[in-house]
């Protein structure tokens, strides 16, 4: 499949006719979202879309995790087919990461596939989940349970719309920010560091480079390993393993997803000083970072229950947990870890 084409920067959402190149030969769109994000930066989408020559049918799904839902995805589909889109029509996405990735799933599905471009609206949509062409729904409350690989053509992140964005999403997306410094570039971890404050206050400048620079290493990483088969995306995954376990075993909701790899990261440095040889003072340091970050403690969460779930990590192999450590900042590796190692860091952490 052809790699997406990003579009960053401030205002980059009303700039339809570069994003929209070769989208659809007929000149029809979907333009899908949900009522939240709609109601601020929608309208403004919808006319740029007009502006660029294209007809748009507009759909929005329920808000939050309702829209990864099989009645969300078959009313979105059932309604592009009631508006008469067919397979030479595209599709745009807007919203976060559920917006995107409940509506690339139907781009994915409908008439066997059509073209979409996805315009990642929370921070975390941007720096993550709206980027690398996962799509999906839920299945009976456990996530991400169905979906396919569809690249979208076009990946749009306008940092212009994070300014409507709750604190509490601010911060559960500069979780996966601080992630791509630590993992892949220690410069922008020290840059992330000396503006933690003016990122946290949502400050525009900070965010826009931010964003380009996390969007970057995403999209990166992804064109090595398209179908994370091969290793490199597995790299992305730190603070993963223990984030998506505390963020089931605490109860889905109960943590969003950046706040639980927050915590993740900081049990995946702790397990790094012995695991790979991080020097301990630079993770007591990092920690120091990651803590002072308002993130709500997970209830008492059941030793048991959090290593079951740890189980059924992607990377973990014949039972035996694997987890991105590093050996220094930048330089990330995937080891086997003792289950007695992880419980001992998260009873030190909580
Ligand atoms: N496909 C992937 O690779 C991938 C990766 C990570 C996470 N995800 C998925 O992404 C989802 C989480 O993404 P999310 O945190 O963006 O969730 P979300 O879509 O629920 O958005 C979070 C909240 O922010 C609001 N919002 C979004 N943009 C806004 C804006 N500009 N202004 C005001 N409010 C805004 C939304 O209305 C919502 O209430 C999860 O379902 C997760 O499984 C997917
Ligand atoms: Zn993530």
């Amino acid at each position: 499949m052809s790699e997406e084409t990003l579009f960053v920067g401030p205002g980059a959402r009303l700039k339809a006719r570069a994003w929209t190149r070769g989208l659809s030969p007929s000149g029809r769109v979907a333009l899908v979202s949900e009522p939240d994000v709609w109601r601020r930066w929608g309208k403004g989408v919808e006319r740029a879309l007009s502006f660029a020559g294209l007809a748009v049918y507009r759909h929005l799904l329920p808000s939050g995790e309702a829209a990864k839902s099989w009645p969300a995805v078959a009313e979105l589909m059932d309604g592009m087919l009631a508006a008469g889109l067919g397979r030479d029509a595209g599709l745009v996405a807007l919203g976060g990461g559920t917006v995107t990735d409940a509506a690339g799933f139907a781009a994915a599905l409908y008439l066997r596939g059509i073209p979409w471009v996805s315009m990642p609206t929370s921070l975390l949509g941007q720096l993550d989940s709206g980027l690398g062409g996962k799509t999906g729904i839920n299945l009976a409350g456990d996530k991400n349970l169905a979906g396919a690989f569809h690249r979208p053509r076009a990946v749009v992140c306008d940092p212009e719309v994070l300014a409507s964005l709750p604190p509490r999403e601010r911060v559960s997306g500069l979780g996966e920010g601080l992630k791509y410094g630590l993992v892949f570039e220690p410069a922008l971890w020290r840059w992330s560091v000396e503006n933690l404050d003016a990122l946290r206050a949502g400050e525009p400048r900070a965010l826009a480079r931010l964003v380009a620079r996390g969007a970057d290493w995403k999209r990166r990483i992804v064109a090595r390993d398209p179908h994370e088969t091969k290793g490199p995306r597995e790299l992305l995954n730190f603070g993963h393993t223990l984030g998506h376990a505390l963020e089931s075993a605490a109860g889905l909701g109960t943590l969003r997803h950046g706040e639980a790899v927050i915590w993740g990261m900081r049990a995946a440095l702790r397990l790094s000083v012995g695991g790979a040889g991080l020097s301990p003072s630079f993770a007591l340091e990092a920690d120091r970072v990651l803590a002072g970050l308002p993130v709500p403690l997970p209830r008492r969460v059941e030793p048991a229950r959090l290593l079951a779930s740890a189980r059924r990590d992607k990377k973990a192999r014949a039972g035996v947990l694997r987890f991105v450590l590093l050996r220094a900042p930048g330089r990330p590796v995937v080891r086997p870890v003792a289950e007695d190692a992880v419980l001992r860091a998260v009873a030190e952490m909580l």
